[in-house]
């Protein structure tokens, strides 16, 4: 991913309020699944504008925001002095930049669907925690492909609960559950989304 596929949407990112209640609802289920402790320092793969990141700042120590997008990263920025912990913004693509750091966890919202090799992601999310450290991954059900109106950076029509348990495994990942975290509701339809929380 080297262009920016959110720079037209980067701008108006947050005045959806769809897309608000869906990491509204995010959050709540991560907040729900996964002890968060004041000392944590967590990463937030494909942080976007900060939605999901700004809900969880009051309950860690340290976010490390990771996006590609630099037009993201930059509404992102604007808000950097206002949220509830530190949060440093790296501008890389994790799919063919490396980050050697760890983390207490990784979380993540609607950003799985636009990885190519998930195999690989997950074995790199696996890498980048510690021993005993967490994935809390959101995204979309499997859909017939409606969701998207431009699906340009779109490299899976959501995802088969049970099969991406199964890749998680396969990375070797321990304690996966799978939970209803949300419903979005856009072009008159409901677009089911699930929380994937594993650990190392
Ligand atoms: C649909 S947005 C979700 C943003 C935010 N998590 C939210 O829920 O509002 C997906 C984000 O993932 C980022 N992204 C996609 N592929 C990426 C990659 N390979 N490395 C880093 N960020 C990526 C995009 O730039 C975009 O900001």
């Amino acid at each position: 991913m080297s262009k920016d596929f959110f720079q037209h949407k980067a701008g108006s990112y947050e005045q959806d309020p769809h897309r608000i209640d869906n990491v509204g609802n995010i959050a709540a289920a991560i907040m729900a699944q996964c002890e968060l402790t004041s000392d944590m320092r967590l990463m937030d793969f494909g942080s976007g504008t900060g939605l999901l990141l700004e809900r969880i700042a009051p309950r860690v120590s340290h976010i490390t925001a990771v996006d590609v997008s630099a037009s993201m990263n930059q509404q992102l920025a604007a808000k950097q002095a206002q949220l509830a912990c530190d949060v440093t913004i790296k501008p890389i693509n994790l799919e063919t930049d490396d980050l050697p750091m760890q983390f207490d966890g990784i979380i993540s919202s609607m950003t799985l669907h636009h990885i190519q090799d998930i195999d690989a992601m997950l074995a790199k999310l696996r890498q980048l925690l510690h021993d005993g450290g967490f994935i809390a991954i959101a995204d979309l059900d499997s859909e017939d492909g409606s969701f998207h109106e431009d699906d340009t950076g779109v490299h899976h029509l959501g995802f088969d609960r049970e099969q991406l348990a199964q890749r998680a495994r396969l990375a070797g990942f321990v304690d996966i559950q799978l939970i209803d975290a949300s419903i979005v509701l856009k072009h008159q339809r409901h677009y089911s989304v699930f929380l994937m929380t594993a650990k190392r």
